[in-house]
């Protein structure tokens, strides 16, 4: 199991039903392509995780020509042993409601220029887990 994680900027703002409606096409793909992750959208930034097979390595070459953003910037990628997301062929929740701690987080995420190293493998998929599975 792959998985690669990468943040980009989007070409304009997208509003939560225009998310949602892309969603329903990417999940679909993904369903077929037995890939799963997430994706967030916060203050003009995306930041996605994709896990599955080498079929990611495809998706992700369509993902960074995508006209709908830019500045596609890997920041992890790696092998796993199981799936994060094993559930959803593309999660996705709203940052409305984050806290600060999460938003420190998630700032942090997006500002940082260091890629795969240890600690920073721990700290972006605990903060992702946290995000998406404490209540
Ligand atoms: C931020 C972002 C995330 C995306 N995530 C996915 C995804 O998870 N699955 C997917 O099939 N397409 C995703 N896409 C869309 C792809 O870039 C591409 O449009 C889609 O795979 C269709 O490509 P095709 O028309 O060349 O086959 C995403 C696009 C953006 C901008």
């Amino acid at each position: 199991m792959i998985f690669k994680f990468y943040i980009s900027k989007s070409t304009k703002f997208f509003s939560e039903d225009e998310i949602l409606e892309m969603l329903k096409g990417f999940r679909e793909y993904n369903e077929k392509n037995d890939i799963t992750g997430m994706l967030l959208y916060k203050a003009g930034h995306f930041l996605q995780l994709l896990e599955g097979d080498a079929r990611i390595n495809h998706l992700y070459e369509k993902i960074e020509k995508d006209s709908r953003h830019s500045h596609v910037k890997l920041v992890l990628d790696g092998e796993y042993e199981k799936r994060i997301f094993d559930m959803w062929t593309m999660a996705y929740k709203s940052v409305d409601s984050i806290d600060h701690e999460m938003e420190k987080k998630l700032d942090e995420i997006i500002n940082s220029y260091d890629r795969n190293t240890a600690l920073k493998r721990e700290m972006v998929l605990g903060t992702l887990k946290k995000f998406f599975f404490s209540a």
